[in-house]
């Protein structure tokens, strides 16, 4: 592969700006954000009322604990555009995010929001490894959905050439890169594993592609299912986070060059992590719930937001801005499997380490005589797929999940192309138990 590092000049002044500086830029931008939410959010005026703080008490960044948090149904209460800022007529573009239930969760940006993360995501393209003029095949979603939308405006503010094709498709979605040769393809990591099966079922060597750069994220993905995409395209893979409450894609993104978390853009976003019973901040190291404060949005500041992410804080490498370890997995995703917690991301890990399983699998929950019942789905090779073979498999699987997870699961190995594909966002687990 390619070495993709920085040439000089490639970086802003603010990537490779000094602690001090980013802190001073931050408690700044934070007076700025909180002062803007109290006066103009008449959620945010009652909220920090009833709370007993005012703007004026944040006086050092560490302050930004005395202020409440905001949680997912605050948006919802306030549907649709409750929570915003600014007059409705000075909002460019709305978004909104489904959610598995009730209303969903609305979101806008005024031109200047829309300004600033488009460069936020053009700097995200860039630490991933692109370069203007590149070739940008985008495969998120476009739509309500930040994915599409984001990953488009931020790949022509670098000043790459767009090819916005939206997900789904697979078959198009193989010869489009085929025919027009993107170097940099963004998509969730599933359904990156959906284009390569269709390679595959072309005949195509992925290998042969045009593909050096793929930035992928909307969901928890794994180290192990970053080398298994890198070896299948022969291209770099890398992360990028990010949430429509806080913005969208390009909140945080890793570095091409060294690939150890994702270096959170921390002039714009000022991230906490807590411990989620307590609501407790914990130091740089420490596991626990991921918190943003935005520094610099108008159109629906957002203060104290609980992403329900799991990951940790850890300084700066290729950039100054401190990383965000890759995610473990969402709180709601959580399983808790006879006293066992279990993320989808941990089966992932040893689903990737049988070579006669493909990286395609979904979680099922059911319930036998009382019991919770972990059911992994997943599938055979082309190689492995006689009964007796997947057989081994399913023994292999069942052996790795019980001595590294720590739980007993039922694994059934279906033919190739049994397992559940996905087209965007991967539902990893499947809830069939039944309702209380
Ligand atoms: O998924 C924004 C996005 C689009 C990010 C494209 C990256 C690429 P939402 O639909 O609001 O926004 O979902 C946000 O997705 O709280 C995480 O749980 C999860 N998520 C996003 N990026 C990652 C990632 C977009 N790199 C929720 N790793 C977040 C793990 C991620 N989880």
């Amino acid at each position: 592969m390619e070495d993709l590092s920085p040439r000089p000049g490639d970086l802003e002044p603010i990537e490779t700006a000094s602690r001090d500086e980013i802190a001073a830029l931050q408690l700044e931008r934070l007076k700025w954000s909180l002062r803007h939410a109290y006066e103009n959010s008449p959620f945010y005026r009652k909220r920090f009322d009833d709370h007993g703080v005012h703007p004026d008490d944040l006086k050092t960044l560490a302050d930004l604990a005395k202020f409440p948090f905001t949680v997912k149904t605050d948006l919802r209460d306030n549907y649709p555009f409750g929570m915003f800022a600014v007059p409705r007529e000075k909002i460019a573009r709305i978004h909104a995010s489904s959610g598995t239930t009730g209303k969903p969760t609305v979101v806008g940006y005024t031109a200047k929001d829309i300004d600033t993360w488009a460069d936020l995501g053009a700097r995200s393209i860039r630490a991933s490894g692109g370069r203007a003029g590149d070739i940008v095949h985008v495969a998120y979603g476009y739509g309500l959905f930040t994915g599409g939308l984001g990953a488009h405006y931020a790949a022509e503010k670098l000043g790459a050439t767009v090819v916005p094709v939206s997900g789904g498709m697979t078959e198009r979605q193989v010869t489009l890169i085929q025919d027009f040769k993107p170097r940099v393809i963004m998509v969730t990591p599933s359904y990156m594993l959906s284009i390569l099966d269709e390679f595959n079922r072309q005949g195509i060597d992925p290998r042969e592609s045009s593909l050096a750069v793929g930035i992928f994220g909307a969901e928890p993905w794994t180290n192990a299912m970053r080398r298994e995409i890198e070896d299948a395209f022969d291209m770099h893979a890398v992360d990028i986070y990010g949430l429509s409450e806080v913005m969208g894609p390009g909140v945080a993104n890793e570095c091409v060059e060294t690939k150890d978390g994702l270096h959170i853009w921390e002039d714009h976003f000022y991230p906490e992590i807590i411990t989620p019973e307590t609501g407790e901040p914990v130091a740089d190291g420490e596991m626990g719930e991921l918190v943003f404060t935005t520094l610099t949005k108008e159109g629906l500041p957002i203060i104290r937001y609980r992403t329900r992410d799991l990951t940790r804080l850890l300084p700066g490498t290729a950039r100054s801005m401190r990383r965000m370890e890759k995610i473990t997995g969402r709180s709601d995703d959580m399983i808790i499997l006879r006293g066992v917690n279990v993320f989808p991301t941990q089966v992932e890990e040893q689903i990737l380490k049988c070579a006669g399983l493909a990286p395609h699998f979904q979680i099922e929950l059911t319930r036998k005589d009382r019991m919770d019942v972990m059911v992994v789905h997943c599938e055979a090779t082309g190689a492995a797929s006689d009964a007796e073979a997947r057989a081994a498999s399913a023994r292999e699987l069942a052996h790795h999940i019980k001595s590294v997870v720590g739980v007993s699961t039922k694994i059934t190995v279906h033919e190739p192309g049994g397992a559940p594909r996905s087209e965007g966002k991967a539902k990893r687990v499947v809830d069939n138990r039944p309702k209380e």
